[in-house]
This record gives C-alpha cells, sequence and structure tokens, in this order.
C-alpha cells in the first residue's frame, strides 16, 4: 500500500537507455518546455540510467544539444541552467541484474528520504522485459516509499505471444495501475480533440453511423524515409510500426460508443469494445483487404535485406462487426517517403436520398465531407454545398474551416509527450493503452502480418520516393467502389479546389 501522503513527495523520473534518441529529441525537450510553463512539480529529478561512461555535466551537456534542437519555441539558456541542475546519469547495464542494487542505492541518494518515481523504459524493446524482471528482484516496485509508475515506449511486442508474455511480465511486477503503456498519437492535441468534438457537441453523434456515414478514411502520410531507424524497420515494416498502434488508437477514437464519463477506465472500456468488434481478416484473404508498397531505393539503405519485401507503404480496407458501423468501410493508409507529412481522418457522408436540382448529366451532388486534421494543419473542415450566386440553380463546394493556430496561436500545439508525462505525473492513464486493448490490436494485426509474409500475399508495389505512393492505391479502392479524399495541400496535393465544385452549363 502507498502511504497517503504521496501527493506531497518529490518525484524521480527514472529513464532506461537514457542516451538512446528518444530521451533527446522528445523527453527533455518535453520536460524542459513544462518546466518553462511551471507545470512540473516542485522537487522533480530526472536521473538518466545508461552504459556509457558519462558524468552528469557531460550528460546534461549531451541533452542540451537535443534540447536545443528540438525544443519548442525559443530556447531560454537561463532556465536551461536552473532546469538541468536537476538531471542526474547514473552508469549501469540494464540487463545486469547486479548493477540494480546501485541503482538503488544512487536513487536514494538523490532523493534523500521517500520520493515517488516514475521509471521510464526508454530503451530498445529487447530490454523491457530484462529491465521490468531487474526491477522486481531489485524491490523496486513497492510502493512503501511513494508511488512506483513504470512507463513502456513502443513497440510492444511484435505479435500476439510476444505482447502477452511482455504484459505476464509487467504484471507479475507491477499492477495495471501502475502500467503506462505509450502511443505518443494520443498525446497529440487533436487526437485527443476526437472525443471533444464527437461528445463536446450534439450535432455531430446523432449522424456518426451508418446511417449518414458513408466510409472513414485514416491517412498517415509522411515525407521521411525510414532513415537511421532501417534495421529496426526491416524488422518491423510499416504493419507494426503504424497499425497496430497509432492507426488502431485512431480508428478506435472515431469509432468508439461514448463512454459514461472521461475515467480513464470507462473510456478504455469503450475503445476496447471497438478493438474487439473488428472483423478478422485471415491471412489467405489479404490480397483482396491489404495494398502493400516499399519506395524505390528502400533496399539500398544500411541494414536492410537487398531483397526485402518489407512494405513501407500500405492500405488496409477494415470493417467494424457492431450495430453503429456494419458493412462501412474504414480505409487505412500510411507509408513514408510520400510526398508531404499529413495525418487526417475523412469522414465522407452519404449523399442526399433525393436530388430535386436540374443537374448536368452524369453529375451527382458532392457528399458533405469532415475531415479533421492531425497533422500539420491541425484543425477540421466541413465541405457542404452552396448556391453559386446570380445562376438559376449551379452549385459549389464550401468549406467551413477551423485551424487550432488561427484559433489559439500558432504555438498553441504542444509536444505530445508534454501532456503524456503531465499525465504520467499525476496518474491519469486515459491516454494510455490498456493490457487488453494492445493485445486485441495485436489479435487483428497477427494474421494480416501473417499474410503479407506469406503466399497468399498481394504483390509489393514499388513507388518513387516523393511520390503519392503506388498507383495501384487508386485502383484498390476504386475496386471497392471508393476514392481518396484530400483536402488541398498536404499529402494529396495534386488536388485543385475546383474539383470540388460543378457549374451547370450556361444556357
Ligand atoms: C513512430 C514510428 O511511432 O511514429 C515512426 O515508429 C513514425 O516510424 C512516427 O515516423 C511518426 O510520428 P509523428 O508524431 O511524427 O507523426
Amino acid at each position: 500500500m502507498a502511504p497517503v501522503n504521496t501527493t506531497a513527495m518529490p518525484v524521480t523520473i527514472v529513464i532506461f537507455g537514457a542516451t538512446g534518441d528518444l530521451t533527446r529529441r522528445k523527453l527533455i525537450p518535453s520536460l524542459f518546455s513544462l518546466y518553462r510553463k511551471g507545470r512540473l512539480p516542485s522537487g522533480l529529478r530526472i536521473a538518466g540510467y545508461a552504459r556509457r561512461p558519462y558524468s552528469n555535466e557531460i550528460f546534461r551537456n549531451y541533452l542540451l544539444e537535443g534540447v536545443q534542437e528540438y525544443v519548442r519555441g525559443s530556447f531560454d539558456p537561463a532556465a536551461w541552467q536552473a532546469f538541468s541542475q536537476n538531471i542526474v546519469y547514473v552508469r549501469g547495464d540494464l540487463s545486469n541484474t547486479e548493477d540494480y542494487p546501485g541503482l538503488q542505492l544512487s536513487l536514494g541518494e538523490i532523493e534523500g528520504g521517500p520520493a515517488n518515481r516514475v521509471y521510464y523504459l526508454a530503451s530498445s524493446p529487447e530490454y523491457f522485459p530484462i529491465v521490468v524482471k531487474n526491477l522486481g528482484e531489485s524491490r523496486m516496485a513497492g510502493e512503501e516509499e511513494g508511488w512506483r509508475r513504470i512507463v513502456i515506449e513502443k513497440p510492444f511486442g511484435r505479435d500476439l505471444p510476444s505482447a502477452v508474455e511482455l504484459n505476464r511480465i509487467i504484471l507479475s511486477v507491477f499492477q495495471e495501475s501502475q502500467v503506462y503503456r505509450i502511443d505518443h498519437y494520443l498525446g497529440k492535441e487533436t487526437a485527443q480533440n476526437i472525443l471533444f468534438f464527437r461528445f463536446g457537441n450534439t450535432i455531430f453523434e446523432p449522424i456518426w453511423n451508418r446511417n449518414y456515414i458513408d466510409h472513414v478514411q485514416i491517412t498517415m502520410a509522411e515525407s521521411v524515409d525510414v532513415g537511421h531507424r532501417a534495421g529496426y524497420y526491416d524488422q518491423a515494416g510499416i504493419i507494426r510500426d503504424i497499425f497496430q498502434n497509432h492507426m488502431m488508437q485512431l480508428l478506435a477514437l472515431v469509432a468508439m460508443e461514448p463512454s459514461s464519463s472521461f475515467e480513464a477506465d470507462a473510456i478504455r472500456n469503450e475503445k476496447s469494445k471497438v478493438l474487439t468488434a473488428l472483423r478478422p481478416i485471415a491471412a489467405d484473404e489479404v490480397a483482396k483487404y491489404a495494398l502493400r508498397g516499399q519506395y524505390r531505393g528502400y533496399r539500398g539503405t544500411e541494414k536492410v535485406a537487398p531483397d526485402s519485401q518489407i512494405p513501407t507503404y500500405a492500405v488496409l480496407q477494415i470493417y467494424i462487426d457492431n450495430w453503429r458501423w456494419q458493412g462501412i468501410p474504414f480505409f487505412l493508409r500510411c507509408g513514408k517517403a510520400l510526398t508531404a507529412k499529413t495525418t487526417e481522418i475523412n469522414i465522407q457522408f452519404r449523399r442526399p436520398p433525393h436530388v430535386l436540382f436540374p443537374l448536368p448529366p452524369g453529375r451527382d451532388i458532392k457528399p458533405n465531407l469532415l475531415t479533421i486534421g492531425i497533422q500539420p494543419d491541425e484543425g477540421a473542415h466541413l465541405r457542404f454545398e452552396v448556391k453559386n450566386p446570380d445562376t438559376t440553380a449551379e452549385m459549389h463546394s464550401v468549406e467551413m474551416s477551423f485551424h487550432y493556430a488561427d484559433v489559439f496561436g500558432p504555438d498553441s500545439i504542444p509536444e505530445s509527450y508534454e501532456r503524456l508525462l503531465l499525465d504520467i505525473l499525476v496518474g491519469d492513464a486515459s491516454l494510455f493503452a490498456r493490457k487488453d486493448a494492445i493485445e486485441t490490436a495485436w489479435r487483428f494485426i497477427d494474421p494480416i502480418i501473417k499474410g503479407l509474409d506469406g503466399q497468399a500475399a498481394p504483390p509489393l508495389y514499388i513507388y518513387e520516393p516523393g511520390s503519392r505512393g503506388p498507383a495501384e492505391a487508386d485502383e484498390f479502392i476504386a475496386r471497392a467502389g471508393y476514392a481518396w479524399l484530400h483536402r488541398c495541400g498536404g499529402h494529396d496535393s495534386t488536388c485543385e479546389r475546383e474539383e470540388y465544385s460543378w457549374k451547370k452549363p450556361h444556357q
């Protein structure tokens, strides 16, 4: 049992694998930004734990380079000076049980008394099980001296059995309430906003179902290629890297039922239910419901197999077998080395059931389209039809738009890790994946990966870096009777605004 007064205790964030990329690029810049906003609890300390022979000074300087490069807004040297005094380095081997008593001792000295602790696993994933076991064996998970929370980065396993095993190991040492499984997409302001948008307004929810929605598209396009993560990527591929986590989470937020409260478990129960209702795609059906691609040049990347079949682009056509979504396709599309970075959700509504206007032959009314911009165009756009002025019956598609930057200012969107780190500190697990959701997502994804690796795999289409991806993706969605939706700019930037309008020919 944790003592009652843990809220008054100082907190130590212990980062395992502290000399890795994540610490410099995301964790420390986010913590520094929170410090500058005055949002960190007083007495917060950060202890980096890794093997390199660093002193506190060297470690702080190493982090400083990252902060200068990645922190949002201007860099304040005086604030860094003050903040960095709370960062210490402890040297040790993550996998060596014998090093943990030394870590415990160093933390005890730094803390000088009872303290709460966050154990942040920022190392590469093969260390996750051993760090957890070592924390257990060194009796560092017990809450007699303050609360203990453990944060696990993605990837959480590489298939269902490994995820189940990792959960088993974690839960043999920690309680589920102490565990925070990160999916940084859930920390994105715009991903969080999906629930506010849906359930903080009355006008969307009544039409948010198969009666009014025609289909849904979720696109996550990246302009970057696999870069220095090629070694990891060639083992993972885009389905494990993006679909199993970020895509499943966005899908769950779009498709879930309203929860009765904003409590972590109430929300997570509803998200889990959606994932449980996903219609399985068997390995031998994958060619029908999935498309895969690889950008030209990927195989020439260092640490990538010269004949690699790993997809860097994929599309999945998914169905949710429940009352709300029966028969409505969800197209999930992700890729690397594409035209531009764009993550957006497009919800296309059904066309009006009866057209009373005299449309030109072959034309139909454009259906309403709701676009939720996750990044970089953070906001929402609703497309609808209006009458062209001074005409009899010409129509034009227009948009109502909301941009976070316009309303809240250009720097209003914080780094997603800021929200996640704050939530860990206050013990709010709403934005973290629960055991069941992770395993359900893997249960759905596993046969797809098996199918993509197996005899019945669809062809691997090669696309040009900097392109929209394989042209076959257009054919894939067309076969299902749909077309890719997009707003101007962004990934499908070839579109013209005029595409959305039609005019009655002059008489
Ligand atoms: C990570 C993936 O989880 O998300 C990367 O491993 C990907 O491959 C990244 O580039 C994208 O995150 P964001 O926040 O830039 O969209």
